[in-house]
């Protein structure tokens, strides 16, 4: 059988190098060890991909990643136009952020389509395809008109809001519509699954039934899949990172106090702006535990062509400004704020060198940090997380200290408590989060979407669908700059 993972962002690490996003780090493993043809999208159009259609090809452990060239014009109104500023605020319930036009919804149809051509040279008769994220909800359907009967899986790594969230985003109809072109639609949580089967027998009309539609496209089956990590290999890192250079010049310059830490991509959906307000709010209310804690907060930009990223970013940095001005000392400030990423090798020794995880998202698929926080920990002297319950995590990992990151006292007093918690507590409750991580681990999550996508039939897929496909999309915005 041959494997062929898609999805926008690849990633081909060298040594230590970091990955950017929780979907690359966790397919650079999976791709590694399954020997799968891992194909995603770059932003330069050279001269061979505009023969061959492939812009790149680099091994990665047994398997390999592919890129396909995107004119950057294109590239534009797709990602920042389409995908994240309309698809991302939507599936994280802020429908207030939407901002796109046709142009981007155009741009979007026509990348779908521009790499489903080159995925034809990799449809041997045995192959699967398992495609990823919001970037493509439309691939399979562009594949179909290709003539792919192949099965062709897709993953949800963000949440599927309810019905009337999804209303508001422009094309739904047409989009979930092209979705049934799918064999399998992973979710990250039975939450996120209902919502979608909700909305196919609401706004489409389709009885369904255990999940399994059956429609002119063929069958669409939907099962919950958490993502996992790869527990014991991070739990190693950890080990060894502990005493290397970064995490020992972190422990040494904390003199001391306990370090709460918390390791996101700048992004609204994270809830960052509460989580530092929540650790003003714990300083304002115990000034005792001035000192005996400092804040780490790795803040990864990004996004950063689009204005609302843009906004949040000098946001987070004038609100930091702002609480280190009034709490600091001549020798010690209570929040680091730093806007680079790191090596997953030096995060997993930065999580072990923390009393608290904690995670704050305001909607979020899964959240793997808080499942990587946890993993890192000495056993003998592990950390609390504070978990926000609006993140996918937030469903398995119960034994947390689980937050509404709303409530900001809320977030506040749970960090108080970690802090405080006895280590025979803190043993219990981590010992439970690692049983749930090694029985949902990474592997698990891969190979149980892979049989399930294997058991979808091989014969008898119609390539036919309903749907426009990108050509009509592009013809149908042409008429109307021509007749507006
Ligand atoms: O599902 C969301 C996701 O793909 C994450 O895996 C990742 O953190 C993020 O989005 C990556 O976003 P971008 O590729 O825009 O940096």
């Amino acid at each position: 059988m041959r494997l062929i993972v898609v999805s926008n962002r690849v990633a081909c690490p060298k040594g230590d190098e970091p990955v950017e996003g929780g979907l690359a780090a966790a397919l650079v493993p999976a791709v590694k060890t399954s020997g799968a043809i891992w194909v995603g999208s770059s932003r330069q159009r050279t001269a061979a991909s505009e023969k061959e259609g492939f812009a790149q090809m680099e091994p990665l452990g047994r398997g390999a990643v592919v890129t396909v060239g995107i004119p950057n014009e294109q590239f534009g109104g797709f990602y920042e136009g389409f995908a994240n500023s309309a698809l991302w605020p939507a599936f994280h319930s802020r429908t207030d952020l939407i901002r796109t036009k046709v142009e981007h919804y155009v741009s979007y149809r026509e990348v779908n389509a521009l790499i489903a051509r080159p995925l034809l040279r990799l449809a041997r008769p045995d192959a699967m395809f398992w495609v990823h994220d919001y970037h493509f909800l439309t691939m399979a359907s562009e594949l179909r008109k290709l003539g792919i009967a192949q099965p062709i899986g897709f993953f949800f790594h963000t949440p599927f809001p309810s019905r009337d969230i999804i209303l508001s985003l422009p094309y739904h109809g047409e989009l979930i519509q092209a979705m049934l072109s799918y064999d399998l639609i992973g979710f990250q949580t039975d939450a996120d699954l209902e919502n979608f089967a909700d909305y196919l027998q609401q706004e489409l009309g389709l009885a369904g039934s255990d999940n399994v539609f059956t429609t002119n496209h063929g069958t669409t089956r939907l099962a919950s899949f958490p993502i996992g990590i790869d527990v014991e290999h991070f739990a190693e890192q950890a080990n060894q990172s502990a005493t290397r250079p970064e995490a020992t010049r972190l422990r040494s310059s904390l003199q001391g106090s306990k370090l709460v830490i918390g390791v996101d991509r700048v992004d609204y959906s994270k809830g960052l702006v509460n989580r530092l307000r929540a650790f003003d709010r714990l300083l304002q209310n115990q000034p005792a535990l001035k000192r005996a804690v400092t804040f780490l907060q790795i803040g990864v930009p990004s996004r950063g062509k689009i204005p609302v990223y843009r906004q949040l970013q000098a946001e987070l940095a004038s609100l930091v400004g702002d609480i280190n001005g009034r709490h600091s000392e001549v020798d010690w400030s209570p929040i680091r704020y730093l806007n680079k990423g790191f090596s997953r090798t030096t995060l997993a020794g930065f999580y072990r060198a923390a009393h608290v995880g904690l995670v704050t998202s305001l909607y979020d698929g899964m959240n793997l940090v808080a499942k990587e926080y946890v993993a890192a920990q000495n056993p003998l002297d592990p950390g609390v997380l504070v978990l926000s319950r609006f993140a996918g995590a937030a469903k398995q990992l119960d034994a947390a200290l689980v937050v509404n990151p709303h409530d900001i006292d809320g977030v506040a007093r749970a960090i108080v408590q970690a802090l405080a918690m006895p280590l025979e507590e803190r043993r219990e409750r981590w010992q439970g989060m690692m049983e749930t991580l090694r029985s949902s681990s990474l592997d698990i999550w891969f190979s149980d979407f892979i049989s399930n996508l294997a058991e979808c039939p091989r014969a008898g897929r119609s390539t036919w669908t309903p749907d426009v496909g990108a050509a009509a999309v592009r013809a149908r915005q042409l008429e109307l700059t021509v007749n507006p």
